[in-house]
């Protein structure tokens, strides 16, 4: 059975052969299609990427009809049941295999060489106001690290690209706790590299003043199995822009900086705040109703459910949900779950979500777990962000080593004016 397309072209009768790899066509060889010979010649037009690959990826694997979702082919599942540190899976991330004894130990050892930030940095940070959105400080922040290590430019040079990860991911969660500390008016944390990759930032971000902050295990576990969640999910909206800036060759500070951006938005990143926001608006079970009603009118979205990729409950949300019971008996219960709870019964027997396969995802209920554990809600993204960098970081390395790759250009379809001369100022309508 020939592996291509036969397309006729119905304007010209000319037919055209079309070698199918990967179940995809390349887009190039539509471009023999005119015609006249002096056409541009055939493009897909498919906005937001609904149906287009634009990166061939080892890295993460998702089935949105079966809710599936692997890390270098290891389930979800398996890895947060399983890998007792953050570090562990940002390993896998970046290398493609699990890291043995030795393997982890330097990695960690690696990392933990880079947790610091320059002292400027903190003066840095003291310009912002006391109410700045810490999001907004980390993504300044992230893409001021790029005037600190001028040579993390040669970004073709291994070492070089090697030396930029441990740093942004060893100085992630410094200038996540140094944003929050700021907001709040209190002394900065130092690193303590004894401490695991969570322990460690969420002793930067709550210790006051006593010897020894001790760190809940609990609490501890919980935070990196959300950080090990939310770690990579192929081409999402944020890594599709590290890619994209990666691909100028820009250096992968200020490429993070612009994926953490994109990650902000409330349609990505964002939302696990706007789901907590949504919570409080809508302050008890019997207002559900209404809202799902505004809903279905089309005048506000629920935030936390629906998703690009899955048309299933996403994996993610399955397992988060779950652990915010181990949360609460540590916490208290947060009193938005059983509101939360309430609101996804009553949309998943709904024909509107139904139909459209909206189900939870990653940001539904992850929000109830971080205000449980005293993150306020403007702190959610970057509790998203930190873990994600090592995602960006293992697309962003996979980018630049992939020889399909050149520098992201798309194309357009000009619906403008023809040419048309100038008219002086007093002449126009
Ligand atoms: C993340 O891509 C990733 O992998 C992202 C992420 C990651 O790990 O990187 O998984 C993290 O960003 C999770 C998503 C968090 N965002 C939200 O929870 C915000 C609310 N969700 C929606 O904005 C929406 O579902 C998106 C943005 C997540 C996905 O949007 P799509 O794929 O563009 O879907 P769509 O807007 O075309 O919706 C299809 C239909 C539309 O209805 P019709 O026009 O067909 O009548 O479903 C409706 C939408 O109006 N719809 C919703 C809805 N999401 C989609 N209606 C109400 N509430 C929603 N949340």
């Amino acid at each position: 059975m020939p592996n291509n397309l036969t397309i006729i072209d119905n304007r010209t009768g000319k037919k055209y052969e079309v070698p199918i790899e990967h179940d995809t066509i390349k887009a190039m060889d539509l471009r023999q299609i005119k015609v006249k010979d002096d056409d541009f010649g055939m493009m897909t037009y498919d906005p937001a990427f609904m149906n287009t690959a634009s990166v061939k990826s080892k890295i993460t694997f998702i089935d949105g009809d079966k809710g599936i979702l692997r890390y270098r082919g290891y389930p979800i599942e398996q890895l947060s049941e399983n890998c007792t540190s953050f570090l562990e899976v940002a390993y896998l991330l970046l290398h493609g295999e699990l890291p043995n004894r030795t393997d982890l130990d330097d990695w960690r050892q690696n990392i933990k060489l880079h947790t610091y930030v320059h002292e400027n940095i903190k003066k840095l940070m003291e310009a912002f106001r006391y109410d700045a959105h810490p999001m907004g400080m980390f993504i300044s922040t992230i893409s001021a690290l790029s005037t600190f290590y001028p040579e993390a430019k040669d970004i073709l040079n291994p070492d070089v690209q090697r030396k930029q990860i441990f740093r942004l991911i060893g100085k992630v969660p410094t200038i996540a706790a140094f944003a929050y500390r700021h907001s709040k008016g209190m002394p900065y944390i130092y690193p303590e590299n004894e401490l695991t990759y969570a322990g460690n930032f969420l002793n930067m971000m709550f210790k006051i003043g006593e010897a020894k902050y001790k760190i809940n295990p609990i609490l501890e576990h919980a935070l990196t199995v959300l950080f090990i969640l939310h770690a990579d999910h192929e081409q999402n909206c944020s890594t599709n822009t590290m890619r994209g800036i990666g691909s100028s060759h820009i250096d992968p500070y200020s490429a993070c900086a612009g994926a953490a951006a994109a990650l902000w938005g409330p349609l990505h990143g964002g939302a696990n705040e706007a789901v907590l926001h949504m919570l409080d608006e809508i302050g008890s079970a019997d207002k559900v109703p209404a809202v799902v009603k505004d809903v279905k009118e089309g005048k506000r979205k629920l935030m936390g459910f629906g998703h690009r990729v899955y048309k299933n409950y996403d994996p993610r949300a399955q397992v988060i949900k779950k652990l915010a019971y181990e949360v609460f008996e540590v916490t208290g219960k947060n009193p938005k779950l059983d509101l939360a709870l309430e609101l996804e019964r009553i949309a998943l027997e709904d024909d509107y979500f139904v139909k459209r396969k909206l189900y939870p995802n990653v940001d539904f209920y992850s929000g109830l777990i971080y205000q449980a554990m005293g993150f306020p809600m403007d702190f959610f993204p970057v509790l998203f962000a930190i873990p994600r960098t090592a995602g960006w970081l293992a697309q962003w390395q996979e980018h630049l080593s992939d020889p399909d790759q050149k520098i992201a250009r798309p194309r357009q379809i000009f619906l403008g004016y023809g040419e048309r001369n100038w008219v002086p100022v007093d002449k126009r309508k």
